[in-house]
């Protein structure tokens, strides 16, 4: 097995600090004038089972076009096999067609990484898990909520009781993400909000289902882009009374101003985010806090390394 990693953020180089140089593939990566990418391997993968980590996000477009290219290497150097782990599969939102005449782009990126020569796909919370479907090829879709409300339950301080705190879906989409959490955290009460988008990242109206007075509120979401909607939701179980927010969201799209909004929002007490979009270089108070996953991502790494199962896996981090 051998290991090309493409996110130079924390969690690639938390990954890589894993693994000998015997197991790392160098490359050289630059740019014509024009912005056109260039890819070289510096060392021979014939043979190889090969895993890349990639994260899609922010430039989307070149770092997805960075896979593609470095998957092609790969291919015509002839190794054996191309697993792509990707953190943060950009492109999901568009998994369907919300208007006519739109395009389902979740479902051309699939395509496309499977014409370049991806053979596997690992990724995280995905947008919605019938994207899944889109691929021929094998896709493993880690449950990072699942496997984060585990280790809420065990980080809770015996002074709290589970029965004060809700775990808020903040729309009707997340709902089984927002179960998932509640279940394995040990949370009994639920709450969804009803929420309405006019267009893409404006949120026109919300409506919160359920009873938050009093309650330490836990909102649950796949991704935080422009901040409208955990901003939005945050302030409407305020106004009915909830005693403090806190917010777990697996990627941290963070565009525009979403740090600057988040940061300055006082109905928001702290927006724990996981590192599969790292940008913490951008962060500028500690109302932002990553959780870092590389653990997950070196475990993940060594099951593919010793031949095991990735559900195996994924219950021993559950199941302590
Ligand atoms: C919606 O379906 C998603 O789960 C997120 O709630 C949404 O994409 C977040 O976008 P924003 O931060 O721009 O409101």
């Amino acid at each position: 097995m051998k290991l090309l990693v493409l996110d130079d953020k924390i969690l690639g180089q938390n990954v890589l600090k894993n693994y000998k140089e015997e197991d790392i593939i160098p490359y050289n990566y630059d740019k014509f004038k024009d912005g056109e990418m260039i890819v070289e391997l510096k060392k021979p993968v014939r043979g190889d089972d090969v895993i890349v980590l990639a994260t899609i996000s922010d430039p989307v477009n070149e770092n997805f076009v960075k896979v593609l290219i470095c998957v092609d290497a790969l291919k015509r150097a002839s190794a054996k096999s191309i697993t792509l782990i990707c953190p943060y599969l950009g492109y999901s939102r568009q998994d369907r067609r919300a208007k006519a005449w739109q395009p389902i782009t979740a479902r051309l990126v699939a395509d496309v990484l499977e014409c370049a020569g991806v053979d596997r796909v690992i990724t995280c919370d995905l947008h919605a898990k019938q994207i899944e479907g889109f691929y021929s090829i094998p896709i493993d879709n880690i449950p990072l909520m699942v496997i984060l409300g585990h280790r809420w339950k065990k980080i809770l301080p015996k002074e709290f009781n589970p029965n004060d705190f809700v775990v808020v879906s903040p729309d009707h989409g997340g709902v089984t993400r927002a179960r998932d959490f509640m279940n394995h955290a040990e949370i009994p009460n639920l709450v969804v909000i009803n929420k309405y988008r006019e267009k893409a990242n404006v949120v026109s109206s919300m409506q919160v289902i359920g009873d938050v007075k009093d309650k330490y509120c836990i909102i649950i979401d796949d991704l935080v882009d422009t901040g409208g909607t955990l901003i939005k939701a945050s302030a409407e179980l305020k106004k009915l009374g909830a005693k403090m927010i806190f917010i777990y969201t697996t990627h941290g799209v963070l565009s525009g101003d979403a740090i600057k909004n988040i940061s300055s929002c006082d109905d928001i007490e702290t927006l724990y985010i996981t590192n599969t979009i790292d940008k913490t270089n951008q962060l500028i108070n500690d109302k932002i806090k990553y959780i870092d996953i590389s653990d997950i991502i070196v475990g993940i790494i060594d099951t593919f390394k010793n031949n095991g199962y990735l559900s195996e896996f994924i219950l021993s981090l559950i199941q302590d």
